[in-house]
């Protein structure tokens, strides 16, 4: 072999972390010109321009040709015709995806509402605490990636640390939880992704976790019928979802959306929960129907999706937004965490009979 092949040969072992195949054969090695003194110029022809891992393959094909016996290493780096990437990409198989598993998780549910602010984090959070007061064990994940509210709702303020290929989640009220918000440096730190990204870190956070056995985990999904509702319902094991909504128009008409996308992707749906029903102030014991009335009622009628309770307006229930206990733990005698407490009790029932 001259200098020029026992070079190329020391090519051949390093691989496109992404393709995994090695740059010789992909073609993305070319104009390799090897001196009598050994030093070695090459180009290596990426897939894109910015490449993120152009310095990887870079590092890694450096290394080699040392290793092989060069003095010395300068490499370009170009692209690859469009006519030579569809050449890669015909005779690549797209590995087939690997269904994610619901492993030990006996129920999954993701609670939604179409609407912002309508208290999705506020029931996921004292539902699972109900549930677990019941003696169920019960696991919550934030799937609110870019607004991830969980975590001050649970009140934890601790960072979650891994444990091998897994995170363990973090414990608080006896419930299991993970968020995004727990590998953040900070609070105030954005998370700013597109979807795809958004997407691929809903699923990682879900198989990651560290859940083991538990009798449901509940899913706390951002506003919206976004990317992140397909991903939940498209690439989770879920076995259903919850509705939150307000006796408002505007919540019912978004609710009513949601509801409707998660029946086209085949979710049964377990209950509609009006949230915000009433408020009876504690002074008067006057009843105020703040949002209006009925919005749960006729979301039920009309989709026949059971209404399966309705939460007052209570200060005790709004102080988990602002870090304190949620109100299941600090006022159990309260309208709302009595309404808390029924709605756990029925769908254990529920879910304990459809399986
Ligand atoms: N029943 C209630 N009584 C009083 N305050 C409530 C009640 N439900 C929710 N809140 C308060 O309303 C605000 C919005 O609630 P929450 O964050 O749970 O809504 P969300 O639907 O999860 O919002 P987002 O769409 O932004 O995720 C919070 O400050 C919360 O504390
Ligand atoms: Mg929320």
């Amino acid at each position: 072999m001259d200098n020029k092949e026992i070079m190329l040969e020391a090519l051949r072992g390093v691989e496109d972390p992404e393709l995994h195949q090695d740059i010789v054969s992909l073609g993305m090695v070319k104009d390799l010109q090897v001196s009598p003194e050994k030093a070695v110029h090459l180009t290596i022809a990426l897939t894109q321009e910015g490449c993120p891992l152009k310095h990887e393959i870079g590092n890694n094909a450096k290394q080699a040709l040392l290793n092989a016996g060069a003095t010395n290493v300068i490499i370009q780096f170009g692209k690859l015709s469009e006519e030579e990437k569809k050449k890669i990409f015909a005779n690549r198989q797209v590995p087939e995806q690997k269904p994610i598993q619901k492993g030990s998780i006996k129920h999954i549910l993701a609670v939604g509402s179409g609407k912002g602010g309508v208290g999705k984090s506020t029931v996921v959070t004292n539902l699972a605490i109900a549930l677990h007061q019941k003696g169920w064990k019960v696991g919550v994940l934030d799937a609110d990636v870019l607004g991830p509210n969980i975590p001050t709702m649970f009140q934890i303020q601790k960072k979650a640390f891994s444990q091998g290929e897994h995170i363990v989640p973090i414990v608080n009220h006896g419930v299991k939880v993970m968020s995004i918000g727990f590998l953040l440096p900070d609070d105030n730190t954005p998370v700013i992704w597109r979807g795809p990204m958004i997407s691929s870190s809903i699923e990682q956070l879900f198989e990651m976790t560290l859940w083991e056995e538990l009798d449901i985990l509940l899913i706390d999904l951002p506003p919206g019928t976004s990317d992140t509702m397909l991903t939940v319902a498209q690439a989770l094991p879920i076995d259903g979802g919850l509705v939150i909504t307000t006796p408002s128009k505007v919540s019912e008409n978004d609710a009513t959306k949601f509801l409707k996308t998660f029946e086209k992707l085949n979710v049964p749906l377990y209950g509609i929960i009006e949230n915000m029903s009433y408020f009876i102030a504690p002074d008067t014991q006057k009843r105020y129907d703040l949002f209006g009335t009925g919005g749960g009622q006729r979301i039920s009628q009309l989709s026949n999706i059971p209404l399966i309770g309705q939460i007052p307006f209570e200060m005790e229930t709004g102080a988990c937004g602002n870090g304190e206990e949620p109100v299941v733990v600090s006022c159990p005698a309260s309208s709302s965490a009595q309404a808390f407490s029924k709605i756990a009790e029925l769908l254990m029932s529920q879910l304990t009979k459809s399986k």
